[in-house]
């Protein structure tokens, strides 16, 4: 279990407002060895991290993300909706996420959000950055839209995909091979041990998300999973330590 990755699910979630460099930070000095962050495009095409394609639950503004340029997006407050101690926490672009990792070895998951939205050039925009960080060994892009993940292979063979899915997926192991990806986040409940074995025969990881009952985290570990997604790196981190 020893390298189990730790990832922490939009940052550390539960005591910082998701997805702001404080929810970052706080992951790493809880022991999170992965961060796990949502993608999406400005109006100007920016790439920043914030879950929703609406900005009404976790800033003080209205409307799209889409629709605002990176200027107008910086004015907002994303962090008071959480707690008044994270007043002035800003959205953050995802330069400042990776500025942050790069001289730490964190492995950095970013969810592609263009589900609901289909921001174009999302894939070549956050290839190119990863590559120039030199970040391609450090990454795994992971969607929900797995033809967005098809092309990130194709424009991008060595960086790693993950599959995203809920429950009832059919082998996701053989799927996700055709797919050419890497690694299956799926919902937790969905992963049994014998999956897990499968998974791994076939060359595939598991990454299951969002853990945050040290019962459940237990049981995947048991299961052999290769990381977990958690809102609570602190909980995974103390349970790692204590299987070593
Ligand atoms: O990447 C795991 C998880 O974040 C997927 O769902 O809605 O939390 O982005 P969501
Ligand atoms: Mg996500």
């Amino acid at each position: 279990m020893g390298n189990v990755v730790n990832f922490a699910h939009r940052g550390s979630s539960k005591v910082c407002p998701e997805n702001t460099m404080a929810a970052f930070r706080k992951a790493l000095e809880q022991g999170a060895t992965g961060i796990e962050t949502d993608v999406q495009l400005t109006k100007d095409g920016h790439m920043v991290l914030i879950h929703d394609e609406t900005l009404g639950r976790t800033t003080d503004g209205t409307g799209w993300v889409k629709d605002h340029t990176l200027n107008e997006l910086k004015e907002l407050d994303a962090g008071s909706w959480f707690h008044p101690d994270f007043r002035g926490e800003r959205i953050p672009h995802l330069d400042e996420l990776l500025e942050l990792v790069k001289d730490t070895g964190t492995i950095v998951n970013l969810e592609l959000k263009n589900g609901a939205v289909p921001y174009e050039g999302l894939e070549e925009k956050v290839i190119a950055r990863v590559k120039d960080d030199g970040l391609s060994d450090r990454v795994v892009i992971s969607s929900f839209n797995h033809y967005s993940l098809l092309l990130c292979k194709r424009l991008a063979p060595e960086i790693r995909t993950g599959i995203l899915y809920m429950e009832g997926l059919y082998e996701p192991w053989a799927y996700a091979d055709t797919l050419h990806a890497d690694a299956l986040h799926a919902y937790h409940v969905a992963v049994l041990p014998e999956f897990v074995a499968a998974a791994r025969a076939a060359g595939k990881a598991y990454h299951p998300f969002t853990v945050n009952d040290p019962n459940e985290m237990l049981r995947l570990l048991q299961a052999g999973v290769d990381g977990i997604i958690t809102d609570y790196p602190d909980r995974l981190a103390e349970l790692l330590a204590k299987e070593k």
